[in-house]
């Protein structure tokens, strides 16, 4: 039987042969230090599991296709903080951010249009897209300016006729770029200009250590084009909640992309009951987690900057640092890593950076760390990484 073309378009994952190296590792009784995956450490607020424990009813509904109102009323207040001013109408729940980004681009592309998305980017936008037939028109972004976007006709240069929309994190995955409000400001205007919606990714918003964090969403005069995506997946640890939303001005936005949602029913509703009291947590929550976070960024950034050669700005948010490293081949390093190296016993395990980008031979030199090991535990895996490095310059010189 044969796959589709689209399907058959999308790369399998990268990370399943360096998880074999891992394995190896472990079985060769290593202690692995993985920093090379998403997954946050941090307790989910009770909250959660209390509203699931509690639950009463004798029959598990489907819930609304637009989500529980609870929720969404819980949603725009929390907004609110962000000086961000959405109705009820104006938000749906979905099934976590990624449904949200999927069902946003079946609503807004063609087969055969393409979005423009900053790189390294999250790759599964790129697994999104080519998997409904829409193409990334990337725009080069590099570790040497920590990631922020370049000139404005550099950017415009990548429009064509079927350029519709501009997609970024922010706080980014996987750069920990937080855009500035200028850069902000720029996309709006380009935005306006070439008529593109803007998909703003900002799953990671409370994650910002340094600065102004400014939300797309409050930018006047292209309210109508923006479509914000969340989540609670990083901001309460709730991963496996599976619950994220959208939110857009937009009527007709809405009025399409609420066909998707009737058509796949409903989100779970005993999460939806869990979520509606993750938003009512205490802000000194939030607080807390951004400053273990901040912690850990300095923890590990302070360690890596030590090796000649390596070229990386301190990020200010969300919790990856993306490095260029003076290896030729980063994929090779990890597994030499995995592999060959130890100090007592122990390794570490970055993420090679070449899956984050689009543009052929860019970042085969850089790795992705994920800040999301206890202080102690990354200061080891800090300490590993730069002896690690410094190992391996010294065998390939
Ligand atoms: C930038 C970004 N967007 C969206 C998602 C998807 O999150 P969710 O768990 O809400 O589907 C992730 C997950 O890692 C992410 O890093």
């Amino acid at each position: 039987m044969n796959l589709s073309k689209r399907i058959q378009s999308v790369p399998p994952s990268t990370i399943m042969e360096l998880l074999t190296f891992a394995s190896k590792a472990k079985q060769q009784g290593k202690k692995v230090y993985h920093l090379n995956i998403g997954q946050p450490d941090i307790k989910t607020p009770d909250g959660f599991f209390k509203a699931i424990r509690e639950y009463k009813g004798e029959i598990l509904e489907y819930a609304l296709s637009e989500g529980l109102s609870e929720l969404i009323e819980a949603i725009k207040n929390y907004y609110k903080d962000y000086n961000l001013e959405f109705n009820n109408d104006d938000i749906l729940i979905t099934n976590g951010g990624s449904e949200a980004l999927l069902f946003t681009i079946l609503t807004i592309c063609d087969e055969g249009d393409n979005i423009l998305v900053p790189e390294p980017f999250y790759s599964n936008y790129f697994n999104f897209c080519k998997s409904v037939g829409v193409n990334i028109n990337p725009i080069t972004t590099l570790a040497e300016n920590g990631f922020h976007l370049p000139i404005k006709e550099e950017i415009v240069s990548k429009i064509d006729s079927n350029t519709k929309a501009i997609l970024f994190s922010n706080p980014g995955n996987p750069t920990g770029v937080v855009y500035t409000k200028a850069e902000l400001d720029m996309i709006a205007e380009i935005a306006e200009e070439y008529n593109l919606w803007i998909i703003a990714d900002e799953v990671y918003r409370e994650f910002v250590y340094e600065g102004e964090y400014t939300s797309v969403g409050t930018i006047e005069n292209i309210k109508d084009k923006v479509i914000i995506v969340d989540s609670v997946s990083k901001r309460y640890s709730a991963c496996g909640a599976r619950i994220g939303s959208l939110a857009s001005k937009n009527k007709g936005f809405i009025k399409g992309i609420l066909k998707l949602c009737q058509a796949r029913l409903s989100v779970p509703t005993l999460e939806q009951l869990g979520a509606i009291e993750l938003y009512k947590t205490d802000n000194s929550y939030l607080k807390e987690v951004n400053e273990e976070y901040r912690k850990r960024r300095d923890v590990l950034y302070n360690e890596l900057i030590k090796v000649p050669g390596v070229v990386c700005k301190r990020p200010t948010g969300a919790f990856y640092i993306v490095a260029k490293l003076p290896v030729k081949n980063a994929d090779h390093f990890t597994k030499w890593l995995l592999s060959d190296f130890d100090i007592n016993g122990e390794t570490v395990m970055p993420c090679p950076a070449e899956g984050f980008y689009q543009t052929e031979g860019l970042g085969v030199d850089e790795i992705r760390l994920a800040y999301i090991l206890n202080t102690e535990d990354l200061s080891k895996a800090a300490v590993l990484l730069k002896e690690g490095l410094e190992t391996y310059l010294a065998l390939n010189k």
